[in-house]
């Protein structure tokens, strides 16, 4: 695999693409709704899609693309190069505060994570790693974690997890909430995992993502040395839809040992 050929185009189409979502600002949004009422999608999630997949066809004609909005490939195994794009990754924060998302592309060669790019569009920053070179924040080396304590940690979750919900008995994670420094929502899987590998938050934790929230994210955090698994502990399916765990490596064995084990859910 050509990396740095690759990684040349993915960041100036990344940036490219910025700009575009950044001028529909001055317009008028179509948006509709997907799984249910507060899942969104809007004519800019689809045309920045679009826009990537145009670009990758005339490039790299032989990558294949997976695709949140659909129009990529039908893709029933990671063969070959295959680019996973979430072109809006956090669409109800670009719906109503028009900030704190992001796009969100991870490039996989034979299923191993090779390029992973994360771009916070309206802060104009942006996260990459390229397999086995580390990770960088806006080209800036991030340093390799290090460790911290359960009550010292500051962990990414949703307050959905905390409440009565469909996945997870919220006791299970509302003991964790109560024993950590605090919690954070940002709206935003890709960039929450993005705040983990740049040390900002200690871990993220979910009950259900899809491949197009975390396939950059996972590249960015092995090159930190942190720990993705499920919430099981199993490794990450990367594409079906899983519970994340995605931790600096010592907190992630507390929170198994001291919150997770033996719970049933
Ligand atoms: C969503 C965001 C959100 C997470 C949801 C995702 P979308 O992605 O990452 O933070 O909690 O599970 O579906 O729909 O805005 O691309
Ligand atoms: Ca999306
Ligand atoms: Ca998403």
């Amino acid at each position: 695999m050509q990396e740095n050929e690759i990684l040349t185009y993915a960041k100036s189409w990344i940036k490219e693409a910025g700009e575009q979502i950044k001028k529909s600002f001055q317009t008028t949004l179509n948006i509709e709704t997907k799984s249910n009422a507060n899942d969104l999608v809007t004519n800019i999630d689809k045309e920045t899609e679009q826009f990537f997949i145009t670009k990758i066809n005339e490039q790299f004609p032989e990558h294949r693309i997976l695709g949140e909005e659909g129009n990529g490939d039908n893709l029933e195994d990671l063969g070959g190069v295959v680019w996973i794009i979430d072109p809006i990754d956090g669409t109800m924060n670009f719906v109503h505060q028009q900030r704190n998302f992001a796009i969100s592309i991870g490039i996989y060669e034979d299923g191993v994570g090779k390029i992973g790019l994360i771009y916070d569009v309206v802060h104009d920053e942006l996260y990459h790693a390229v397999k086995g070179k580390g990770a960088f924040f806006n080209d800036l080396p991030l340093k390799k974690l290090n460790e911290v304590s359960v009550s010292e940690a500051i962990i990414g979750l949703n307050a959905t997890w905390v409440t009565p919900n469909r996945r997870i008995d919220p006791l299970i994670l509302g003991t964790l909430v109560r024993d950590v420094r605090g919690t954070r929502s940002y709206g935003s899987a890709a960039i929450e995992i993005a705040q983990v590998a740049a040390g900002r938050l200690d871990a993220y934790i979910t009950m259900r993502l899809s491949p197009w929230d975390f396939a950059a994210g996972l590249i960015l955090i092995e090159e930190v040395g942190g720990v993705s698994t499920t919430l099981k502990g199993e490794p990450i399916q990367l594409l079906q839809q899983n519970s994340v765990f995605i931790s600096k490596p010592g907190l992630h064995k507390s929170i198994v040992e001291n919150y997770l084990k033996g719970k049933e859910w």
